[in-house]
């Protein structure tokens, strides 16, 4: 029986999870509201509420699993990519972690964990996984990529974006309608509402499977300063269609694109991960792809789209497997590729 210890600290969500032999057991995500009043994540406030949070955290994880800590096979953490200090308290956590029940230590690379959360199982029967080799498009506030899936261990990056990142045009866009932040859940709350054809905006054209958000927010702001320059309450009229125009824009760029690969690379297993994949209009862009063209899609539950530690604790059982560990001296990076 192998039992995992997941900690997560890389932005602004302090998560621990228990997963054994590959099931989940416990998931416990507790996600800072200091940094709302400023707009985005304020670094220094992100790793001193991970100091304040992590002990909690933890314990809650593993009463919730109903194990006691000399159960742990070991430690997995997040060492990177992410903010340096937000990463030092999951790293430093887990050193002392491990330390202290004499256990390995296992360090994973948070958009891999993205990708393995699709091997979590919810119980031992569940067998709903992804078949090697298959295509993930992983789509955060920092990533929008197509990574070709080899195996547990062996990924490839074969487009990323060359500018914003798709949730990025989202915040961007909903900042600029006055919408808050993070502003990619109210527009697609908003978006249900609207109408996705009233309004056009600029996709790009780009070779490869690269993709491009950046000319979309311009294109954006700019139609939005000229009609509100003859209609001052332009935003508040339209926001519905405004929302759902935005979306469907976003998401044709996304779907172009990893249609292309799949079709290139003769791949009918697709998935979905990070945190735009909570994204209604997505989802059921997926579920049309797999009717349309024979996909066998992986979309991942609501709980795993975010930052969670169950992706990373899945991640290290499977290099537990495979006798990943690592070092005491391991420092977390804040930059580091799949
Ligand atoms: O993976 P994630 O939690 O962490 C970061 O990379 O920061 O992704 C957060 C991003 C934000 O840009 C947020 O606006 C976006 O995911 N997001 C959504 C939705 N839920 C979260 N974007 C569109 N529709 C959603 N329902």
């Amino acid at each position: 029986m192998v039992t995992i210890l997941g900690i997560e600290s890389s932005c602004d969500d302090t998560s621990a999870a228990v997963i054994r032999d590959g099931v989940i057991l416990s998931n416990v995500i507790s996600s800072q509201a200091v940094h709302e009043r400023y707009g985005g994540v304020v670094p220094e406030l992100a790793s001193r509420a991970h100091q304040q949070n992590i002990i909690p955290v933890v314990h809650d994880a593993l009463k919730q699993a109903g194990i006691r800590k000399e159960e742990i096979s070991a430690v997995a953490f997040t060492r990177g990519p992410g903010l340096l200090g937000s990463l030092l308290v999951g790293t430093s956590f887990a050193k002392g972690f491990s330390s202290a029940l004499n256990i390995p230590m296992i360090e994973v690379n948070h958009l891999q964990a993205h990708v393995l959360a699709h091997f979590i199982k919810e119980d031992e029967d569940d067998t709903d996984q992804p078949g090697f080799p298959f295509l993930c498009l992983l789509v955060s506030g920092g990533n929008s990529q197509i990574i070709l899936v080899k195996s547990h261990h062996e990924m490839e990056i074969i487009g990323q974006t060359i500018d914003d990142a798709a949730g990025e045009a989202f915040d961007k866009c909903a900042k600029v309608m006055g919408l808050g932040y993070p502003g990619g859940p109210v527009v697609d709350r908003l978006a249900k509402e609207g109408n996705p054809g009233r309004f056009t905006f600029s996709k790009p054209h780009i070779a490869g499977y690269d993709y491009s958000f950046s000319g979309l927010k311009t294109s954006f702001l700019y139609f939005l300063r000229d009609e509100l320059k003859s209609d001052p309450d332009f935003i508040g009229k339209n926001k519905e269609d405004l929302c759902a125009s935005l979306q469907k824009t976003i998401i044709d760029i996304l779907m172009d694109k990893l249609y292309r690969a799949a079709k290139d690379l003769k791949i009918k297993e697709v998935a979905v991960a990070g945190g735009v994949s909570a994204n209604s209009g997505l989802r059921n862009a997926f579920e049309a792809y797999s009717n349309r063209y024979g996909w066998k899609i992986h979309i991942p539950k609501f709980a795993y789209t975010t930052d969670n530690a169950a992706m990373v604790a899945i991640s290290g059982y499977y290099r537990y497997l495979d006798g990943q560990f690592c070092g005491k001296d391991v420092a977390p990076y804040a930059r580091v590729s799949i």
